[in-house]
């Protein structure tokens, strides 16, 4: 594969969630549901969930502020904006343009990636081009969600798993050697039924008939998600770690997709990387889709558990189908005091 010109990598994070925490106890009351089946098959004790007037932009501006802080950038600095998420504010305008008005990026082209799960990794990797080939110096990635807003909350099958949140990197040149080295992306269009929001776009255009039927909301077949994500994150991280000419004792830190427990202990196991080395949040932030890698990394820079030089593979799945894999050496020097 041709590689880009400049080494590209992530020099600042930041992530936002919501004050509101409904932990399993309280989906107790709202369906048929016990906190033990909860956390003995997915992991998750808790999610953040947003208030009834806050929408994905709002979570999307928090994070990218605090990017931008990190970076130590101001906002007209930045060239591009991409926001990987699956509940835009509204079909259009995109949820990138309205970041891009409310923090001022008065320069930069923005648009929204829909990938699923797999966005913010899809996006990166699309965003990293542009600094590549030296057309853009500096672009903002966010992955953003409000889950809550399109959760059917009678659906115990799928109410319990997901959670709002927002995680945003700023993407720049950086040392040779460092930033991004290998990547994966993919796409199993046949496995689209396995997970979609039937109704609201032009198969099915909103009317009272799908709202009565309920068809505004995430409808997911478990089991196969279930076997599709453990199949496909191992696959992922070992193309890119071989697209990367790295192999799997180089990892330092693995950040899976937040999705489930044992889907996180499978890949894990599959890449022989031992729990200590891989970050989770599953428990305190339920299934945040594409926020969930960049609002993992922030933390994981945030607790010291990331340093510059470090080897890091950011893995997920989601709707789509599809599969994002990107392998980064970290390098910026981190202050662990
Ligand atoms: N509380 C109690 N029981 C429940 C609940 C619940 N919240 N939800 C389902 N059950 C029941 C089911 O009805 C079923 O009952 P039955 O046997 O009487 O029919 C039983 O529990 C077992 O259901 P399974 O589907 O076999 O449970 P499983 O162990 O597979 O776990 C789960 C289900 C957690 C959904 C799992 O399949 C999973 O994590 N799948 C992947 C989902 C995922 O990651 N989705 C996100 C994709 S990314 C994106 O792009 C959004």
């Amino acid at each position: 594969m041709k590689k880009n010109v400049k080494s590209v990598g992530i020099i600042g994070l930041g992530s936002y969630v919501p004050e509101k925490i409904v932990t399993n106890h309280d989906l107790e009351k709202i369906v048929d549901t016990t906190d033990e089946w909860i956390v003995s098959r997915t992991g998750i004790k808790e999610r953040r969930i947003a208030e009834e007037q806050v929408a994905t932009s709002d979570l999307a501006i928090k994070a990218a502020e605090r990017a931008m802080l990190d970076a130590g950038i101001s906002p007209e600095e930045i060239d591009l904006i991409i926001v990987a998420t699956a509940t835009p504010d509204m079909m259009f305008p995109s949820v990138a343009c309205l970041v891009q008005d409310k923090i001022g990026a008065v320069n930069a082209a923005a648009f929204d990636l829909s990938a699923g799960c797999s966005g913010f990794v899809y996006a990166l990797v699309v965003g990293s081009q542009f600094v590549g080939n030296g057309l853009y110096k500096k672009v903002l990635v966010i992955g953003a969600e409000t889950l809550s807003k399109i959760l059917d909350w009678t659906d115990r099958n799928t109410c319990v798993l997901f959670g709002d949140g927002a995680g945003a990197a700023v993407l720049s040149e950086v040392e040779e050697g460092y930033g991004i080295l290998g990547m994966e992306l993919g796409a199993d269009g046949s496995g689209g039924d396995y997970l979609k929001l039937p109704a609201g776009g032009s198969r099915l255009s909103a009317s009272a008939q799908t709202v009565k039927e309920r068809l505004h909301y995430i409808q997911m077949s478990g089991n196969e998600v279930f076997k599709f994500a453990i199949k496909i994150m191992g696959e992922a991280a070992l193309k890119a770690l071989e697209n990367a000419g790295l192999d799997c004792t180089d990892i330092d830190c693995l950040i899976p997709h937040q999705a489930n427990m044992r889907i996180i202990q499978s890949a894990a196991k599959r890449l022989k990387v031992p729990m200590e080395k891989v970050i989770v949040s599953v428990d305190k932030y339920g299934n945040t889709s594409a926020a969930s890698i960049p609002m993992a990394l922030t933390e994981a820079v945030q607790m010291g558990r990331i340093n510059k030089g470090d080897t890091i593979v950011m893995v997920g799945f989601g709707a789509g189908l599809t599969w994002a894999s990107c392998v980064l050496k970290w390098s910026r020097e981190e202050n662990k005091g």
